[in-house]
């Protein structure tokens, strides 16, 4: 039993020795005679660190006697925004301490902004889980455990003190270990409700396990996306009166945190050079524009220039909730050899974008993390160009592989997308519906000078669960017989899940597919239709009728 104990002792040995910055008052973990243990013992079963599970929620002193399945969750949430707070002190003082070490104080500001957005993100699962919003509390503490992981990755590039080894030791062993366990504990009470009789660690796919299908709704997209008819609440244009010069201008007069009404922001024709960013404050911001190649966003930060990371090398970064967009490009032009520069990057919740445009080379279209829906968009990039952590639905997408680099005829390797799923339990996964995989023209005469040099794969394991599936797709020729590759070595082999269904093209002969991907069974495609994976039937507003036939037939 004192071994349990060995996390917690070690990380309060940390708190009460390491610099006076650090916050006071962090939880004290004293074991109580009252703490409820069969309940807790039972509850804890159903994640991946149970022993951990217990202590630290033994030790809360949270728990109350006989406690029900959520109350235990809760505590579990409790336990995880405490060790946030002490995560926020530890990371404050590295940056506090890392005045004119520029890579240190780019990773510790990210690191902040990625806290700052995970504690939004748990207090908002706090409050959803006493009201029956399962699917939402899963889709937000996935998301608390997207921005922990990103903050611990921030500082694996400036690990160059103890400071920061001991602080990114912490977010590893104790913060993202116990959020993983409350989400854990979701996914359980989502499938097993109150009888935690029947709670077990997360299983996914490749152990032969999918969610409640419900039927095949794949169909449902079609009539659903940006409403028609939105009035203006702010005008872009260039040159002209009464209207703002730059994008960034219009999102700056939307309200803060009204989470009711939309500020839909016009955008006229034009090139607007710029960084846009709408923070997590401004919500259901509506970007129209007059059409892809006629409203353009432009940048050209990338991860080559001092203090750029990936994450903010995007031209276009949104983390507001209920961000929709339609009829615009947005690209960034850092060029092919400039490594990652993302056009487009989302951590918006239940957004909607359609027919838009996301131009780059390598990382085009970064979806962080949450629900998002992408219909009718074309999509262009080569280097592992849409990934991220999110739960994204493409829905009638054209996604395009551009010629690469220096010396083309040489050839290359190129993933469609690189998903990074970190832990089992996260409701996150790329699903691509009625999308076309194809090369630009210009590729695609490359490609057919030479097939065997050129070699294109749906996408490979960014992390350990990455999970992928291709539904009803048409993937042309470029996509090589062997369909995923590897990230490095077998890492993640075992644990992705890499699904196909019904797709057709040149690209989709399944005979020769790497062993480690796999067939949807049919009754399983219900898993990935709006409705059960992102529960888009109750966020993404219906179009009419006769305008979805319209624009389909
Ligand atoms: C900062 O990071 C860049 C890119 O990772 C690296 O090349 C450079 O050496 C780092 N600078 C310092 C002072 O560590
Ligand atoms: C940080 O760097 C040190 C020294 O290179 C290394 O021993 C340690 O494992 C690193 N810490 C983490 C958490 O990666
Ligand atoms: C990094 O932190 C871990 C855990 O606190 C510790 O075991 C290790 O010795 C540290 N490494 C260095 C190089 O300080
Ligand atoms: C992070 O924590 C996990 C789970 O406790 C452990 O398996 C892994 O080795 C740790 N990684 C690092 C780099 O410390
Ligand atoms: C679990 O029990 C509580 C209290 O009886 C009830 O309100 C809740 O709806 C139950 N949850 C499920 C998923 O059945
Ligand atoms: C908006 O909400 C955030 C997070 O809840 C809060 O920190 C901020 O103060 C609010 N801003 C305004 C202007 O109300
Ligand atoms: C935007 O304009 C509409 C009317 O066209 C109005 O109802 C709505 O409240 C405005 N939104 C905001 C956030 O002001
Ligand atoms: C794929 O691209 C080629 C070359 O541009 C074009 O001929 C072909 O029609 C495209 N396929 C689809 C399904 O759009
Ligand atoms: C799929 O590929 C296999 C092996 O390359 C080939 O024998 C088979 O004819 C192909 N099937 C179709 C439908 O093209």
């Amino acid at each position: 039993m004192d071994s349990l104990f060995c996390p917690i002792l070690l990380s309060l040995l940390f708190l009460s020795t390491s610099s006076a910055a650090v916050r006071q008052g962090a939880p004290h973990f004293t074991q109580q005679a009252t703490s409820p243990k069969p309940q807790i013992q039972q509850a804890c079963k159903a994640t991946r660190f149970p022993e951990t599970c217990e202590a630290f929620l033994r030790g809360s002193g949270h728990v109350p006697p006989n406690p029900s399945p959520v109350q235990i969750i809760q505590s579990a949430i409790w336990v995880s925004s405490e060790n946030l707070k002490t995560a926020q002190s530890m990371v404050k003082s590295i940056l506090d301490s890392s005045a004119g070490n520029k890579n240190r104080t780019t990773a510790a500001k990210n690191c902040l902004e990625d806290l700052h957005n995970s504690e939004y993100r748990i207090s908002s699962t706090a409050k959803a889980l006493p009201l029956g919003r399962i699917k939402d509390a899963r889709a937000w503490m996935s998301s608390a455990l997207v921005h922990q992981y990103s903050c611990w990755s921030a500082l694996k590039y400036a690990n160059d003190t103890q400071q920061v080894n001991s602080t990114m030791s912490f977010l590893n062993s104790t913060l993202i270990v116990m959020t993983s366990n409350g989400l854990s504990m979701m996914a359980s009470y989502d499938i097993f409700g109150n009888e935690t009789g029947s709670w077990r660690p997360p299983k996914t796919e490749r152990d032969g396990f999918w969610e409640a299908s419900g039927g095949d709704q794949s169909k449902l997209g079609f009539k659903r996306g940006v409403p028609t008819g939105l009035k203006p609440n702010a005008t872009v244009c260039k040159g002209g009166d009464g209207c703002y010069k730059t994008v960034q201008e219009a999102v700056n007069a939307a309200p803060d945190n009204d989470s009711s009404r939309k500020f839909v922001i016009r955008i006229q024709e034009g090139v607007y050079e710029e960084t846009v960013r709408v923070p997590l404050e401004k919500k259901n911001v509506v970007f129209l524009g007059d059409g892809m190649g006629k409203t353009v966003i432009t940048g050209s930060l990338n991860v080559g220039q001092p203090g750029i990371s990936t994450y903010n090398s995007a031209t276009v970064g949104v983390a507001g909730d209920g961000f929709m967009a339609s009829g615009l490009t947005m690209e960034n032009t850092a060029g092919p050899d400039e490594h990652q520069a993302v056009a487009f990057r989302s951590d918006s919740d239940l957004s909607v974008i359609e027919n838009c445009e996301f131009i780059s080379n390598q990382d085009t279209l970064y979806v962080y993390s949450l629900r998002q829906f992408y219909k009718s968009c074309r999509i262009q990039g080569n280097v592992d160009f849409i990934f991220g952590n999110s739960a994204s639905i493409f829905h009638d997408c054209l996604i395009l592989v551009s010629p690469r680099p220096l010396d083309p005829e040489k050839g290359e390797t190129n993933a469609v997308t690189a998903h990074g799923r970190t832990d089992p339990a996260q409701t996150t996964g790329l699903v691509f519906q009625n999308c076309v995989v194809n090369g630009t023209e210009e590729y695609m005469k490359l490609y057919h000078s030479n097939p065997t040099v050129h070699k294109n794969f749906l996408g490979r394991p960014w992390k350990e669960y990455s999970r992928t599936v291709f539904i009803h797709c048409n993937l042309e020729v470029l996509i090589t017989p062997p369909g995923w590759m590897p990230w490095s070595g077998d890492f993640a082999l075992a644990t992705l899940y890499y699904g196909e269904f019904e797709n057709r093209g040149l690209g989709a002969n399944l005979s020769s597919r790497v062993e480690w991907s796999s067939r949807i069974p049919a009754k399983h495609v219900g898993t990935y239709s709006l409705k059960n994976f992102i529960q888009g039937d109750e966020w993404i507003p219906h179009i009419l009728d006769d305008e979805a036939t319209a624009i389909n037939h």
